[in-house]
């Protein structure tokens, strides 16, 4: 490439190599599809809270509070721990980056458990971490000797476990994630994007475990993916480590005081969570009656089933008007696709149209023989 007083750049040998492979993010708009691809909540903010958070007097000509204190108050209350044992993230995507710019880069390793969620090896890219890759075992169960094992490796800084996992489900059991904690001597984070959906968390062993950091988010039962609001619970003195690298005015005033305000509807988004919940079972069985579909137990708001031919039914679904993610080949379970539930009446659509698919599918099978 030459630049017009004459000079010829190269910009790809000037980028960093890892930086080369790598894709920037795409996502797809689908308008006017139900979205079910995302594991948002599909609900409304709870009945008066938009109203709420207009009437609060927010400074927009000011920067915000670097330290989000009020913010970290109102967390502090729901989570259970104090004020300096959180640091806040411009959604956890951003946390995890500034977790690996704290303890990996180039010389350093994290274990993951594939398949786990994406952006861990994007950040483990960007930050120049190695990635070492401990697979779950069959029946989606976190092999536990096999991290161990792995993080055995003195490059080996972070372990980054996901519970329940996205896309699988799965909730790992308390006793193996606690025996990682207190024998690896590696700092491991468990992200608990889901946690509100499983009702199970380890943030009350952080007192007890420095190496314990918990990652959260407002985007799934708080319904606050589009403000982007994530947080890190740990020991002030690791949290305060992670505090180094984090650009001072990373989360906005709207996004911060939105936080607050959605702690204080709590109640009304508890019984969004229960609501989820029971649609995500109803899902569940009903994706279990079509024939030929496998389909992964859950404790989140998701499901991962393995339709027989998952490219087809990934097209199908979409020309009826329902966006899934197709989570491509993924390791330990092949072909697979994930659907978040939706709003009851969506949700309602969408068993229609599945079973629509699999009676066409079946009378093409039957007529083929
Ligand atoms: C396991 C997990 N962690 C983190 C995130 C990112 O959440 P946020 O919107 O807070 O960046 C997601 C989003 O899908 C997720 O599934």
């Amino acid at each position: 490439m030459k630049t017009s007083s004459g000079i010829t750049v190269n910009l790809q040998e000037l980028i960093r190599p890892e930086i080369r492979e790598l894709r920037a993010y795409q996502s797809h708009l689908y308008p006017g599809v139900v979205k079910m691809d995302a594991n948002e909540n599909p609900f409304p903010w709870p009945a008066g809270m938009r109203e709420a958070l207009f009437r609060e007097d927010i400074v927009f000509n000011r920067y915000p509070d670097s330290s989000a204190r009020e913010l970290k108050a109102a967390i502090a209350g729901y989570a259970g721990v104090s004020s300096d044992e959180i640091l806040i993230g411009n959604g956890s995507d951003e946390v995890i980056q500034l977790i690996l710019a704290t303890f990996g880069g180039v010389g350093k390793a994290v274990v993951l458990h594939p398949p786990t969620f994406g952006m861990y090896d994007a950040a483990a890219c960007v930050t120049a971490t190695a990635v070492i890759r401990v697979p779950l075992r069959q029946g989606l169960y976190l092999d536990t000797e096999g991290v161990l094992a792995a993080a055995s490796s003195p490059e080996v800084s972070t372990i980054i476990l996901c519970s329940p996992n996205n896309p699988t489900g799965t909730l790992f059991e308390r006793t193996e994630l606690l025996r990682l904690v207190a024998e690896t001597g590696k700092v491991i984070i468990m992200d608990e994007a889901y946690a509100e959906f499983s009702g199970e968390s380890i943030i009350d062993e952080i007192r007890n475990h420095p190496n314990l950091l918990v990652m959260r988010t407002f985007s799934k039962a708080f319904a606050l993916a589009g403000l982007r609001l994530g947080y890190l619970l740990g020991q002030a003195t690791t949290i305060e480590l992670v505090n180094r690298v984090k650009q001072p005015f990373n989360v906005n005033v709207f996004t911060q005081r939105a936080g607050i305000v959605a702690v204080r509807y709590l109640e009304k988004y508890q019984a969004q969570i229960a609501e989820i919940k029971a649609e995500t079972a109803r899902l569940a069985k009903a994706l279990s009656e079509i024939p030929g579909f496998k389909v992964y137990p859950t404790q989140a708001n998701f499901i991962l089933f393995q339709p027989d031919d998952p490219d087809i039914w990934a097209e199908k679904l979409l020309a009826s008007g329902f966006l899934l993610r197709h989570m491509g080949d993924l390791p330990v379970l092949g072909k697979c696709l994930r659907v978040s539930a939706g709003l009851p009446e969506e949700n309602s659509a969408f068993i229609q149209a599945i079973r629509a698919i699999a009676s066409e599918r079946g009378a093409i099978k039957e007529s083929e023989q």
